[in-house]
Parts: structure tokens; C-alpha cells; sequence
């Protein structure tokens, strides 16, 4: 029997490549996010081509409702939500007093107060099901501090602790939760986050979307609580913990510098 996948940010990047990764294997769809013409193109492409059932929800995530409306509508549809994917996200790079505090606050909301509140709606809905796998898209900014980007690090260290510690208490409930941490991808989040200016992005190789989305894909559907893409991207995470706290911080900010 074909199941639903729920994806936000369905509609550019990551998000994209994985509702076509859903789609390829014959999963039916819930795609989010605030771009109704690209989200109704997607729509057509995979309903003609994958013979799967696709719906879309123009959805501001940042809104303090979000995440209730969104999960209400999928009700009134009578869709079963068998897979919650977590994607839609940004960062903005800067400094810190010289952003706007609008900015942070949708950041805040987006990547953490409506990613948590979704969890929260589908595993609660889930409870005695014994079924469910949910895929948070976190980075491997999540591992350690970001100066220049320091909002946008702490949310997605968020993500990767909230997973970890969800994954390990919703096991009993046979809820897999599952982190993806991709390190900088070829997608519109660079020109979103303004992150081409950084050393980080100047001197690493940009990995493509689609191997990027495969990767969570594969990971998600065998309950794997953490992956991070990229060999390079590994190491880091694993090196920085025989390192002191403030050493690590201070080679974040050699690289995250200009
Ligand atoms: N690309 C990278 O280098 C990289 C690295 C590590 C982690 N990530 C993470 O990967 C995830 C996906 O990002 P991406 O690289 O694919 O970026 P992207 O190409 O900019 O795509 C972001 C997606 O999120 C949606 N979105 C943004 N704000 C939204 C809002 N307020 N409400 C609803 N949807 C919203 C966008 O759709 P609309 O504009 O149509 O709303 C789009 O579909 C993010 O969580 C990001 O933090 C990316």
C-alpha cells in the first residue's frame, strides 16, 4: 500500500529533490511551502509521471499558526501522514547586531518553533500506531558554533539535539526520527543566506541536491538517528571533540570569516 509524505520546503532545493525521491517510489504527497505556482508545476510533473496523488499547501511557516494549520488541513483532506519530512529552513549571514531582529525571529520561528510544533502535532497523533518516520533537515553547521551566522548554527543544533533525544524516546513508540546534516549544497540557500561571501563556502566543495536528498532518503527509511554528507563534512564533527570549546569556536570564525 503506498504511503503520504509530508515535506516543507517542498518547493526549490532539497525539498524538491526529495518530494521527486518520494514520488519515484510510489509515495503519495503533502508539499509545503509559500510558492503556489512552483508548487502547483510540481504538482502536474510528478502526478503525470509517478502516478502518485500529490497535494499542496501555500503555507507562511514562520507564522505562529503554521504549523496547526497545516496539520488541520491534512486532516480535512482525510490524508494519513505516514512520513513527516522537516526541510524548509534558512540562515542569513551577517553580523549579529547588524540584522534586523524580523530576521532572527522568522528564523527562530521557521527553523525551530515550526519544526518542533509539527513534530509534536504528527508524533501525538501517531501515539499507539506503532508507525512513523520523520526526517529533520538540521546541517553540519549544527556541531558547533557560527560566528557571522551565530542564530542560524544555534537553530540547527537545535534540530540535530532535539532529533537525537526524540529518536531515542519514541523508539518504544517504533517512531524513527532521523537527522540529515548536509554541509553547503548546491541550492537557492546560499543566495537566501548571503552565505557566498564566507570562506566556508569559497573553499569547499558544493555538493549537489539531489545526492544530498538521496542520502536522508536512504537514511530515513532505515531509521538511522544521524547522517552527514560528505567525507570532509564527517570528519569535522568527529575532530572538534578531542579540541577545547573556545579553540573550535575560534577556527568557526577563521572560516565563516570573508
Ligand atoms: N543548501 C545548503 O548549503 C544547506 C546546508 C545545510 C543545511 N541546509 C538546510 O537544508 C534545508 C533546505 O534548504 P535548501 O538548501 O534546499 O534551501 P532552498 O533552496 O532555499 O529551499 C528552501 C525551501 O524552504 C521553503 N521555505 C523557506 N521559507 C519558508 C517559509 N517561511 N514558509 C514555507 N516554506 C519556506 C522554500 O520555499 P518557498 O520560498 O517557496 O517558500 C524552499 O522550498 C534548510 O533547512 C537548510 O537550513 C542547507
Amino acid at each position: 500500500m503506498s504511503k503520504t509524505a509530508l515535506i516543507t520546503g517542498a518547493s526549490k532545493g532539497i525539498g524538491k529533490e526529495l518530494a521527486f525521491l518520494f514520488a519515484e517510489k510510489g509515495h503519495n504527497l503533502v508539499l509545503v511551502a509559500r510558492s503556489a505556482e512552483t508548487l502547483k508545476k510540481i504538482k502536474m510533473e510528478l502526478e503525470e509521471t509517478c502516478s502518485v496523488s500529490v497535494h499542496t499547501l501555500v503555507v507562511d511557516l514562520c507564522d505562529a499558526v503554521a504549523a496547526q494549520a497545516v496539520f488541520d488541513e491534512v486532516k480535512k483532506k482525510g490524508v494519513d501522514i505516514d512520513y513527516l519530512v522537516n526541510n524548509a529552513g534558512f540562515g542569513d549571514y551577517g553580523a549579529f547586531a547588524d540584522t534586523g531582529w524580523e530576521c532572527y525571529e522568522r528564523m527562530i520561528a521557521l527553523n525551530v518553533t515550526t519544526l518542533t510544533h509539527l513534530t509534536h502535532l504528527f508524533v501525538s497523533d501517531w501515539r499507539g500506531r506503532k508507525a512513523g518516520r520523520i526526517l529533520n533537515i538540521s546541517s553540519t553547521a549544527a556541531f558547533q558554533p557560527g560566528p557571522m551566522m551565530a542564530v542560524y548554527f544555534a537553530t540547527k543544533s537545535f534540530v540535530l539535539h532535539l532529533s537525537e533525544g526524540l529518536g531515542e524516546e519514541l523508539k518504544k513508540e517504533h517512531i524513527t526520527v532521523t537527522t540529515l546534516c548536509p554541509g553547503p549544497t548546491s541550492t537557492n540557500f546560499g543566495e537566501v543566506s548571503k552565505m557566498k561571501a564566507s570562506q566556508l563556502v569559497k573553499n569547499v566543495q558544493i555538493a549537489d541536491a539531489k545526492e544530498v536528498a538521496e542520502l536522508g532518503y536512504r537514511a530515513m527509511m532505515r531509521g538511522k538517528a544521524v547522517v552527514i554528507h560528505g567525507a570532509m563534512n564527517k570528519l569535522a564533527p568527529f575532530g572538534i571533540r578531542f579540541l577545547p570549546r573556545k579553540w573550535v569556536t575560534r577556527l568557526s570564525a577563521k572560516i565563516m570569516q570573508q
